[in-house]
């Protein structure tokens, strides 16, 4: 009551703050950042801005921003943070692949979106074996470099998603349980901090800042390249399997979700995940689930239970690699609403998931306007060894290495058409999240861990990690950006909680 009466009282003094400062802080974003020699500034109306605005996966992406800077390189990228930081008091937002659904995460409504579009190769080094990504480079095209040079490389599923984002919020993929997380595999990040210095951190240089650059985001700097571990790849043995969605095919997943992710055999080659999906088209939810064996053994042990499932719909099996699975889509086009939620290995909590998604499936039935809405409930199975793995490469920010327990990372997904149609989503999936956390509580399976790459922007994330990680990421930003500059300029992703940043040892 407090609070509310608090913002009545001051809200008019804020926004007639606001109304004074607006012209200062918007009409020379873009036109300074021309007079520093910045060939590719967009400005609305021209037409390859309204491609790069359509070119967000996500509708709720689409934001118009002042101007969209493509920088060619990195001395670019320091020229237009020097700019906007000594000349402006713009904000800004950093796009790479454009895959994050939240608004104002990769783009932003007034002010300048520095948009990598054209920073997308992809380089390798024969000697160190090492691969250097450019933020925007797509991972279809970097395993095509890397599946023919016989290396194998960790990134996103799905080909078309970039590397910029995935790798800043962890990255989940085929070698999770071998390696870690894609991000555990960088050695070195150049950045461009607040001040326009371009900075290596890796394990030698700028440690703290390496550290917290692995699973951290956007809030520190801009990283302009990625400097990757690859490794000797064997063919993929994958196997993935479609079911109708119903009680016995949904048990038999869930009990066969929680006996592979406790099953010490599945960790050294094998991968699974699997997800409930409600698909248009055929007015039907069915069970995806993927599964294979990354050293090209077929039908390994581990996977026996969920093979053995019977009534398939459909089932691929077979020697494959990261270019060809890569191929795989998911609908552009919609207004899609995310939200994470992780919990240890228990069958009840996935149980009360897929019971949670099955409603939210009969509700949309009832309430949508056009019937065209698609959902997913996935299932990332993250035993324990996954953070230690992370450990054993220097560290990452995410606080993964302390949980005892085998865990498993949800990803809540629903796709609609039209504004009125989010907004009521939005209430059911927050309806959903806020239900699993409670009973994930009430059985003592919560989990503090949330997922960057999975989570809607009202989820704290960066407190997720831990009061630890959290200390030392506000040191971090301290030292690297004194001003808070990312922190707070860069209004979208996700940040330090505020009463860390106002506290004195704050900005
Ligand atoms: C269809 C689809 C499939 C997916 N599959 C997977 C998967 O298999 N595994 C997985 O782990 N995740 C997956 N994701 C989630 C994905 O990791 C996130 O959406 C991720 O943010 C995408 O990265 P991006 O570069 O495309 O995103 P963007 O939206 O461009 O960026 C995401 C965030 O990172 C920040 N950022 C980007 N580049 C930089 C930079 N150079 N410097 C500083 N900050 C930066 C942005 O400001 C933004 O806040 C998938 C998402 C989609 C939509
Ligand atoms: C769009 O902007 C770019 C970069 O400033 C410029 O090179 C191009 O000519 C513009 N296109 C049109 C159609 O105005
Ligand atoms: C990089 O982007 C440009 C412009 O969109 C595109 O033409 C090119 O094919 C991309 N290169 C790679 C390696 O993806
Ligand atoms: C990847 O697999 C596809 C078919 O499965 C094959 O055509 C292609 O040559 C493979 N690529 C490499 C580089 O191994
Ligand atoms: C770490 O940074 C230093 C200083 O820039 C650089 O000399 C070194 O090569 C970097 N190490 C790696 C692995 O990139
Ligand atoms: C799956 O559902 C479809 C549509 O209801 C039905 O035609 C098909 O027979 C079902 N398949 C199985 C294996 O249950
Ligand atoms: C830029 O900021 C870094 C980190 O605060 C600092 O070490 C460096 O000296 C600064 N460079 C300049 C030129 O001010």
């Amino acid at each position: 009551m407090l609070s509310v009466t608090l913002l009545v009282a001051i809200s008019p003094f804020l926004l007639g703050t606001f109304a004074l400062q607006k012209p200062l802080h918007q009409t020379d974003c873009c036109k300074v950042l021309q007079e520093a020699g910045i060939k590719h500034v967009l400005l609305p109306g021209n037409a390859t801005y309204s491609k790069r605005v359509q070119s967000y996966w996500s509708l709720t992406s689409q934001l118009t921003p002042s101007c969209f800077v493509q920088p060619e390189n990195t001395e670019e990228v320091s020229a237009i943070v020097k700019s906007l930081v000594e000349k402006t008091k713009c904000e800004f937002s950093i796009r790479s692949g454009g895959h994050s659904s939240n608004a104002c995460a990769n783009n932003i409504e007034e002010g300048v979106t520095i948009d990598f579009g054209r920073m997308n190769g992809t380089s390798y080094d024969s000697a160190t074996k090492i691969a250097s990504i450019q933020p925007a480079a797509r991972w279809l095209r970097v395993y095509r470099t890397f599946d023919a040079l016989d290396r194998g490389i960790q990134g996103g599923g799905i080909g078309s998603v970039g590397a910029g984002g995935l790798l800043l919020g962890g990255g989940f993929a085929n070698y999770l349980y071998q390696r870690g997380l894609a991000t555990d595999d960088i050695v070195n990040f150049e950045v461009v901090l607040a001040n326009g210095s371009v900075v290596q951190a890796n394990a030698t240089s700028n440690k703290d800042l390496w550290r917290t650059l692995k699973g951290g985001g956007s809030g520190f700097g801009v990283v302009t390249r990625y400097d990757m571990e690859t490794f000797d790849r064997l063919p993929i043995w994958s196997a993935s399997r479609q079911y109708n969605s119903s009680a016995e095919t949904d048990e038999a997943h869930i009990l066969g979700l929680k006996h592979w992710t406790d099953n010490p055999d599945a960790l050294p080659s094998n991968y699974a995940y699997i997800w409930w999906t409600y698909r248009p088209a055929i007015s039907q939810t069915i069970i995806i689930a993927e599964m294979g064996d990354t050293k090209s053994q077929a039908n390994p042990p581990a996977v026996q239970e969920f093979l053995a499932i019977p009534d398939y719909i459909s089932s691929n099996t077979g020697l494959t690699n990261m270019s060809t699975s890569a191929q795989a889509t998911q609908a552009e086009g919609y207004r899609n609403i995310w939200f994470t939620v992780t919990f240890k290995n228990d069958e009840r909590v996935i149980r009360k998931a897929v019971d949670l998604h099955r409603r939210l499936v009969e509700d949309m039935k009832r309430d949508s306007s056009d019937g065209d809405f698609e959902t997913q409930a996935y299932f990332q199975p993250l035993p324990s060894i996954v953070g230690q793995r992370g450990a054993e490469k220097g560290g990452n920010t995410l606080g993964i290495d302390k949980l005892k327990d085998n865990a498993i990372v949800l990803l809540g997904s629903l796709a609609v058409n039209g504004i009125d149609q989010e907004a009521m989503g939005r209430q059911k999936m927050l309806a959903w999240r806020r239900t699993l956390e409670k009973y994930s509580d009430d059985v003592g399976a919560a989990v503090d861990y949330r997922y960057m790459n999975y989570a809607d922007a009202s989820q704290d994330v960066l407190a997720s990690y831990g009061e630890d990680n959290l200390k030392t990421m506000l040191e971090v930003s301290r030292k690297y950006d004194p001003e808070g500059v990312f922190q707070t300029r860069a209004p979208g992703g996700y940040k330090l909680p505020w009463d860390y940043r106002k506290s004195p040892a704050g900005f």
